[in-house]
């Protein structure tokens, strides 16, 4: 559409946001005419109109089987919709034209914004399917007989409602045509449907819409205004009830013609269903959240009663061990606790290293003053690699204090940085130094073995440990992430 009012017309871009506002809603007069709608711009010329918006109903059959959006027809071709342009009011045919044996009924409609008419709506009703017309059809007929002058009196669509978006009720999932005290006119059989599962015994039709709504739909709290215009059908508004465990989108359009209240259609949709399967994603979410937090939970249980083991041990080396394991323990728990507070899957990896460099610094404390710092970022990690990461570092950063700083004061430093599809963590000491005969393939005691199982085993990255030019140790884990 905005190619083709762009480049063949004079309207303006306020006039497209109309066109385009009218377009999103039309579905709605398809639906209620049993008809085709065709929306027709004039070229700046004044030699031919541009078709620029097509809609099919899917109440009934098409009328066009072909697709005219681009098309051109010239003036003087279709008179009725000259006759809508120039004058500025609804034309219709008395005789139905013949397509290919089939009955079609054309009307042309105005699009007034303000006034100027901005296009001219065709609106072809294929008369085969409207043969004797039924209580439902004679009710959309008349609604859409009076969105037709809504729309050529330029009060329809409603500017900046917004009403037409996305997952709003249509015409097929059910519609109530109030009279203008908001008595019910009529109700198709999905609307009556949707207010029995919402709990109504009595009949729609005669009774207050505003009043059998309070009766099934409970409202909660606060007065809710946009639940009366929508009964009541005073204003071009949305809004959602609820009783019986059943949801429903109610979406009103009055019906004002000439400025007269002529009452209002009622749109609703049972969207129990969304609503349902929306509640499960935010327990599901809950449920994982839970989980992280009872691990880490238990974890730390572990970790006190290694601890308190420890204390019971006699031997200083073998306290020392049942020392080292509460530690291990504990960065896991660490990964848990962060992943609890996550909604998903990732974790904010910076989170976890501040975490554990000030659980490394505490255990070296001993008095000494030993600084630890990070620099750069690890940004969000996916939580596979966020704890196998997490054990990793806490091991190196350990040896980091442990040997190379040797119990005495130093500076311990965790770099990160993130880069084409790798991230790079170093832990750097300016302690002592790695003894002479060192070699991080066969070198390691459990710690080191941890952390190279971890690092190239499961991750899939490189370790590497080296000598410092400025002295001290570096350690560096590369990792692939996605
Ligand atoms: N930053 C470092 N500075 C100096 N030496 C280091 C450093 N990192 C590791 N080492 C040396 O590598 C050895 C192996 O480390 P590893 O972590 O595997 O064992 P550990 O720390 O002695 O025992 P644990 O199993 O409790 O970790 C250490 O004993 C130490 O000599
Ligand atoms: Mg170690």
């Amino acid at each position: 559409m905005n190619d083709v009012v762009r480049s063949r017309t004079d309207l303006s871009e306020a006039d497209l946001e109309w066109l385009h506002a009218l377009v999103a809603d039309w579905q709605l007069l398809a639906d209620l005419s049993f008809a085709d709608l065709v929306l027709w711009v004039l070229d700046r010329d004044d030699t031919k109109y541009w078709c620029a918006a097509q809609m099919r109903p899917t109440t009934g059959p098409t009328a066009y089987v072909e697709d005219l959006v681009g098309t051109s027809i010239a003036r003087g071709r279709r008179p009725l919709v000259d006759a809508a342009f120039t004058e500025g009011s609804i034309r219709r045919d008395g005789d139905p034209e013949w397509w290919d044996d089939v009955p079609v009924r054309i009307e042309a409609i105005p699009v007034r914004r303000g006034d100027k008419v901005l296009a001219v709506i065709s609106r072809n009703t294929n008369l085969v399917a409207v043969r004797t017309p039924s209580r439902l059809e004679l009710a959309y007929l008349e609604c859409a007989g009076m969105l037709a002058r809504l729309i050529a009196e330029g009060r329809f669509p409603q500017p900046g409602t917004d009403m037409g978006r996305r997952g709003a009720p249509r015409v097929g999932d059910g519609i109530i045509r109030l009279d203008q005290d908001g008595f019910v006119t009529y109700a198709s059989p999905n609307a009556v449907s949707s207010y029995r599962r919402l709990g109504l015994t009595a009949d729609l039709v005669g009774h207050r819409l505003s009043e059998l709504t309070d009766q099934v739909a409970p409202r909660s709290g606060a007065v809710d205004e946009s639940l009366d215009d929508v009964v009541g059908g005073r204003a071009h508004r949305r809004t959602e009830i609820e009783g019986n465990g059943t949801y429903l989108a109610l979406r009103a359009i009055p019906l004002d013609p000439g400025g007269t209240h002529a009452g209002a259609i009622v749109l609703c949709r049972d969207v129990t269903e969304v609503r349902r399967r929306e509640r499960e994603l935010v327990t599901k979410d809950a449920t994982i959240r839970e989980i992280h937090h009872r691990v880490k939970n238990n974890l730390q249980t572990v970790a006190a009663l290694l601890r308190l083991q420890a204390r019971r041990i006699e031997d200083d080396s073998g306290r020392a061990e049942l020392e080292e394991a509460v530690r291990r323990v504990g960065a896991i728990a660490v990964v848990h606790e962060t992943l609890a507070q996550t909604v998903d899957d990732t974790t904010n990896f910076d989170v976890i290293a501040d975490r554990l460099l000030a659980m490394v610094g505490d255990v070296s404390s001993a008095g000494s003053e030993v600084t630890v710092r990070r620099i750069g970022s690890f940004g969000v990690l996916d939580s596979a690699v966020a704890t196998p990461l997490a054990m990793a570092l806490t091991e190196v950063l350990q040896n980091a204090v442990e040997h190379g700083l040797a119990g005495g004061p130093g500076h311990v430093e965790l770099k990160s940085s993130r880069a084409a599809g790798r991230l790079r963590a170093e832990v750097t000491d300016d302690g002592r130094g790695l003894p002479g005969d060192f070699d991080v393939e066969t070198s390691g005691r459990l710690g080191l073995q941890i952390v190279r199982t971890l690092v190239v085993g499961e991750l899939g990255g490189i370790l590497e440990i080296e000598p410092r030019e400025s002295g001290g140790t570096r350690a560096v884990i590369d990792l692939p992430v996605p």
